[in-house]
């Protein structure tokens, strides 16, 4: 399995992790540069400035606010403090593995609703809540990379009220996508119980850095902070120097907005113009349609040094996820592959089973192979 381990992935071409290929904001990684002059000295355990600023930012009060290192700390310290803890957690299947990997490693177990075809059926997530301690839901998708409407949103923010379960929604990839689109902050003023976790490792660029942060309702961010207490020191000093300077620097962050839906547009573009489908992305990544997912995401990586996502490790085979990396990435990639289908159509002609016949598509059925 080629991924995050591979032992030379820094000298490969690296659009498996949804990477930004633009870096972080220049004062972001000057703030981080100077923070090393006091490397001798613990970074501060409650991470003040940084909640403060947070807060002003999204005009919420400070006990709305938890940073941690990283969303995958906030995914664990949500499921160990929040709702009913003797109930399992509920999850959609074909997501981002690590609400299903911290549940079931804490002993409280999820239960994995199907997509229906690319989508989170919002419908039944809303009604199977009730019946678990905490629902997990990863809004934009990864790895699809499509959003919710505002309806949809309303339906699960509805049914977490009603039933007062406490609903996560995983905004990863929030920042890459139309800030008019609905998120978790539009809805905290009915009190429901909801948090959102958002990360500094995507738009803002510092994923290296590991710092990501909750915003949500004050009991339920509470909670989540006398778990993360436990750990008063995981996020380091140059972390909170550099997210406080990156989000101070919104200007870059727009630039990084408009730079990926750009880059995304002329992707999008040329796959079709090439014969791939693939499903529409609000995010920094394309779900490109490839049957044999497996056995592609393996040639790419062997034969030709680059790394992309079988989005089959998600349970939702049959794509290449690819991350908006730099044009030259980009085209290196759609080169491979198109040589990689040239290639099998020459020795067996199998590939014609393995790459899709040309045409968007957004929620269809997918060959499995
Ligand atoms: C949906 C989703 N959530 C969380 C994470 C982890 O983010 P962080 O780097 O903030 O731990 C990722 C990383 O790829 C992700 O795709």
């Amino acid at each position: 399995m080629y991924n995050t381990s591979v032992p030379d992935a820094d000298t490969m071409v690296r659009l498996h992790l949804s990477e930004s290929p633009f870096s972080a904001s220049p004062s972001a990684v000057a703030a981080a540069t100077a923070a090393l002059e006091r490397v001798n000295r613990y970074p501060a355990p409650q991470r003040e400035s940084l909640v403060e600023a947070l807060a002003e930012h999204w005009g919420v009060r400070e006990n709305q606010i938890a940073v941690a290192n990283g969303s995958d700390e906030l995914v664990l310290a949500t499921a160990l403090s929040l709702g009913e803890l003797s109930h399992p957690g509920l999850v959609t299947a074909g997501t981002f593995p690590g609400y299903r990997e911290a549940l079931e490693r804490i002993g409280r177990g999820a239960v994995a609703l199907p997509l229906r075809y690319a989508d989170i059926g919002v419908e039944a997530f809303a009604d199977r809540l009730l019946h678990h301690g905490i629902g997990y839901v990863c809004n934009p998708h990864n790895p699809s990379g499509t959003a919710l409407s505002r309806d949809t949103f309303g339906t699960l923010v509805s049914a977490a009220h009603a039933g007062q379960v406490p609903l996560v929604f995983d905004e990863a990839y929030q920042e890459f996508s139309d800030p008019g689109l609905p998120q978790t902050r539009d809805f905290l003023d009915r009190g429901a119980p909801v948090l959102a976790l958002r990360t500094f490792s995507k738009a803002y660029g510092l994923a290296a850095l590991r710092i990501g942060y909750a915003i949500g309702r004050a009991d339920l961010i509470a909670e989540v902070r006398r778990t993360l207490n436990v750990l008063p020191f995981s996020v380091n000093r140059v972390a909170q120097a550099a997210a406080l300077a990156a989000l101070a620097d919104q200007r870059f962050l727009s630039e990084i907005r408009d730079g990926t839906a750009e880059r995304r547009k002329w992707f999008c573009a040329e796959l079709e113009r090439r014969g791939y489908r693939y499903l529409s992305s609000v995010t920094n990544f394309v779900a490109v349609q490839v049957v044999a997912s497996a056995e592609a995401q393996n040639a790419l990586a062997k034969d030709y040094g680059i790394l992309v996502r079988d989005t089959g490790i998600f349970g939702f085979p049959g794509h290449l996820r690819v991350s908006l990396g730099t044009e030259n990435e980009l085209r290196t990639f759609l080169d491979a592959l198109d040589q990689l289908t040239a290639d099998q159509g020459a020795s067996n002609g199998s590939w014609s089973d393995i790459i899709g016949p040309g045409g968007t598509t957004r929620g269809a059925q997918r060959g499995v192979g």
